[in-house]
Parts: C-alpha cells; structure tokens; sequence
C-alpha cells in the first residue's frame, strides 16, 4: 500500500510537467531487468522515457560491478552530466551492484555531491518513496542496505522488447568464486516462488511474447535454498531447475526458452535431460569455464576440474542432439602461468565454443583473489587476451560450414542495420542470418531459413 501512495504524490507533484527519464543500463542481463522494474515504477509516477540525456529530468544509472571498466565509464558520465546539473533541476540517481560497495558508496558521498538518489540491490522496490523524498521534501537519499536480500513480487516493469522478455527465477549466489564480487553485492541465492515465476511468464504470452529468457547468477541451483525467501509457503511440486524447465515448455505461446547462467557444478543428469526432452528450450548452453587449468579452477574456487568439464561436454553432447555451447573464459587470474594459460586453449580447441565472452582479470576489493600477490602484469594479461581471441576467431569460419544447406527456425528480429532489403534473426545458437521477407511475414513470426551463405560473423539464406 505504501508504495502506491508514494508513487501517487510523486505524480501528483509532476502532474502535467510532461518529465521525461532516461535508464542507463550498465551491466549483466540481471541488471537489464532490473532497469526494466526502474522504469515500470517512473513511468507509473508519470515520467515518460527519453533516449537523450539533454532532454532528460531524471537520470538513472543502473550500474554493475563485475569488472573495472563499469567504474571508468559510471564517473565519466557523472562528469558530463555536472554540467547539466548547473544549467537544470535534473533529479540524479545511481542504483545498482556497484552502490552495495562501500568505497563506492562513499566515493559518490564525498566527490559527487549532486547526486539526489543512492539506491542498492536490496532496495529497488523503495525508488518511488527515494523519488519522494528527493524531489517533494527536496532531501538527498542515500537507501542502500547490506542484507541477504529478500524477494519482491510485482513490481510493475517496462518490457523493452516486443517478442523476447527476461524472467528472473532466482536472486544472488552462494560460490564465492574467488574472483568475484556478485555474492558480496547480490546476497544470498533465493529461489522465487514457482508459481509466481509460471503466472508471469503466462502472462507475458498473452500479450504476445514469444522467447523467454530465465535468468539468474546460478540458474540450475534453482530451489537449492528450499525457498526460505519466499513469503508464502511453497506448495508446487516445480522445485528444482529441471522441473522448472519442463513446466515453462509447456505454456501455451511461447516458443523458446533460454537461460543464463547455470554452473558446470550443478549440471545434473534432470536438467540434461529435459533440456534433451523440451522442445522449446533452446539447445546453444552456456557453460562458463573461466579457465582450462585445473589448479587455476580450484583457486578460483569453481569446484570442478579441466577434466569434470570435459567431461560434462561429453556428456551432453552425447545426449542432447544438436547442442551447442557458449562460455565465459578470465585471462589473467592472479598466479596464472602460460603453461597453465595453454590448458584454456586447450580446452577451447577441443569445445569449439559457438561464442566466447572473453574477460581480462580485473581486481575486486574484498574478494580471495583481490589479495593476492602474485597478480599478472598488463601486458601479459594482454598478449594471453589476444591469443585466445585469435583462436576463437580462426574457428569461426569452419564452425560455420555445418550450417550450410540445413534449415533454421528463427524468430524474425527486425531490418538489417547494414542493408535496407534484408531483415535479420538468430539461430538456436545465436548466430546472426540475414534473409529477404517474401512479403507474408511480420516481425516477431518464427520462419524457416534455409541457409546458403557464410559471412563468418553472419550467415545468409532464405525463407522455405
Ligand atoms: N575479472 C574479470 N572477469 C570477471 N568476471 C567475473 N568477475 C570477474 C573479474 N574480477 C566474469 C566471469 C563471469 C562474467 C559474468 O564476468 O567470466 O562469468
Ligand atoms: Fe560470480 Fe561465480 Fe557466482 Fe557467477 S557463480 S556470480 S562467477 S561467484
């Protein structure tokens, strides 16, 4: 009840001002969704969304903390946006990962006095009430809070997609990776309630969306925590990924399924299997290595060995027909020598990714590896960067040819950027194809490409 009332005097005091707000996005899939409830709770106060900043009268940052480059490109545009500030009432408010980190927190408080709103993780839910005090009692708002989090329903959202929409099925993560900051700033992993998970996404078919992404930082520990965050008891019998899986196959209208990120760790012959058994679910799965060498993944604490990995490779691909893979790979971790840097192209060679998220090691405050000595040089992590970029990309072209001549259910996406005459869409495994419309389809329909070309970064061919 409280929240509605904020939001009301909120739009009682703009009332008629035409305020326009601009969200930007900084991080993961997660943080994306979260922009989405951000603008769902400023547009019920009565704002209406600008892509300028010029033009904007609220401008919310949504920030992430994962790497260091988030940091560099948060305080550039902070720079910028002083100058505004000077010249017009615009409200400035920062949220996200990087605000649940007190340095950062306290950097903001100390350099950036202008800014009107810090909100946290934990404290999304609050914007309206924060947008009251800021902008009706003209106060600063600082609402970050350091818990293990808990689970809000129905925040109202504001989709940025048509056809394809995230669904987040779980909060936080509990693997302490020695590298990462997530578990510090995301708290504890909280499944949500199936139910609540299931009516959204048949909800979201209804109003005509047809792909759905599931997300989570661990998505296949999902119902690992018992679900002890959830407010009501939970009484589906839905409670573990797998079964999860195979309930969302089963709604009506949508027509593919993703999710990310699962854990190599928590890969259990269920969720292989309905992967395998559910049409629907796409079959390209992420499975983040981080690195080849098994000494490197035991002091990133990732709780599986080079052999375990490929192992479980093995495995599906043995059972899941057409499957694909994608992954997350580090250079650079603290330690890491170039005989050990060679077991990760090692494995690449052997995997032969679809796509490779490639990352530079970056320190983190307050994580394991953060205080170690032996931290690689720059350029090292460079050079050992650069090589696995080759290598991946000497691959491409061959992986593509086993696509040649077969024919791909895509979801039309939308005109091509580059060509006028051509529309595009991805394959299950998120290749991009370009294709000519015959003249009876839309966007969002799902249509069969039979492919005749490879472009390397794209492939071409058209519709039967
Ligand atoms: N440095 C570099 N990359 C990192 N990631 C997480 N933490 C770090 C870090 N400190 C990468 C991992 C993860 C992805 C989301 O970001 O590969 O899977
Ligand atoms: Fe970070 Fe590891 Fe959790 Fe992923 S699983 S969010 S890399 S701690």
């Amino acid at each position: 009840m409280e929240k509605i009332d904020y939001t009301e005097k909120v739009r009682n005091k703009i009332n008629g001002d035409n305020l326009k707000y601009i969200v930007l996005t900084m991080g993961c899939k997660l943080n994306e969704n979260d922009s989405e409830k951000i603008s769902g709770m400023i547009e019920l106060m009565g704002y209406s969304k600008t892509e300028e900043f010029e033009n904007a009268d609220l401008i919310v940052f949504n920030t992430c903390c994962v790497r260091e480059n988030a940091e560099e490109r948060l305080f550039g545009k902070l720079g910028e946006i002083k100058k505004m500030k000077e010249k017009k009432n615009v409200i400035i408010a920062i949220g996200g990962c990087m605000m649940q980190e007190k340095s950062m927190l306290d950097k903001i408080k100390q350099s950036y006095k202008y800014v009107d709103i810090v909100f946290g993780t934990h404290t999304l839910q609050d914007f309206p009430k924060d947008m009251y005090t800021a902008i009706v009692k003209n106060e600063k708002v600082k609402n970050v809070i350091d818990i293990d989090g808990e689970i809000i329903e129905g925040l109202p959202i504001k989709r940025s997609d048509k056809y394809r929409a995230s669904v987040t099925i779980m909060y936080g993560c509990n693997n302490f990776c020695s590298y990462c900051i997530v578990p510090f700033v995301r708290g504890r992993e909280r499944s949500r309630n199936p139910e609540d998970i299931l009516n959204e996404i048949k909800g979201l078919a209804l109003e005509g969306y047809k792909e759905i992404t599931l997300l989570g930082q661990n998505v296949n520990s999902y119902g690992n925590d018992n679900f002890k965050y959830c407010e009501l008891d939970v009484k589906s019998e839905i409670n573990t990924f797998a079964k999860l899986l195979r309930a969302v196959n089963e709604i009506d209208g949508i027509e593919k399924i993703k999710f990310i990120s699962p854990h190599p760790k928590d890969f259990k012959d269920d969720v292989i299997e309905a992967i395998r058994d559910c049409d629907k679910v796409s079959k390209l799965i992420h499975l983040p290595l981080q690195a080849g060498n098994s000494k490197v993944l035991k002091e990133m604490n990732r709780k599986y060995t080079k052999e375990e990995y490929l192992e479980l490779v093995k495995k599906m691909r043995e059972k899941i027909p057409n499957v694909y893979f994608s992954t997350d790979i580090i250079v650079g971790f603290p330690g890491e020598t170039d005989e050990e840097f060679k077991d990760t192209l090692d494995v690449v060679e052997q995997v032969k990714y679809e796509q490779i998220f490639m990352f530079i090691y970056s320190i983190r405050e307050g994580t394991v590896a953060a205080k170690r000595a032996d931290q690689i040089p720059d350029n090292i992590k460079h050079e050992r960067f650069d090589k696995l970029k080759a290598l991946y990309e000497s691959q491409v072209d061959k992986l593509n040819e086993k696509y040649i001549g077969t024919i791909q259910k895509i979801m039309i996406e939308g005109p091509s950027k580059n060509n006028q005459d051509m529309y595009t869409g991805r394959t299950d495994s998120n290749k991009v194809i370009v294709f000519k419309l015959t003249g009876n389809e839309n966007i969002g329909d799902f249509v069969n490409i039979k492919i005749s070309e490879n472009h390397k970064w794209f492939l071409e061919g058209e519709i039967v």
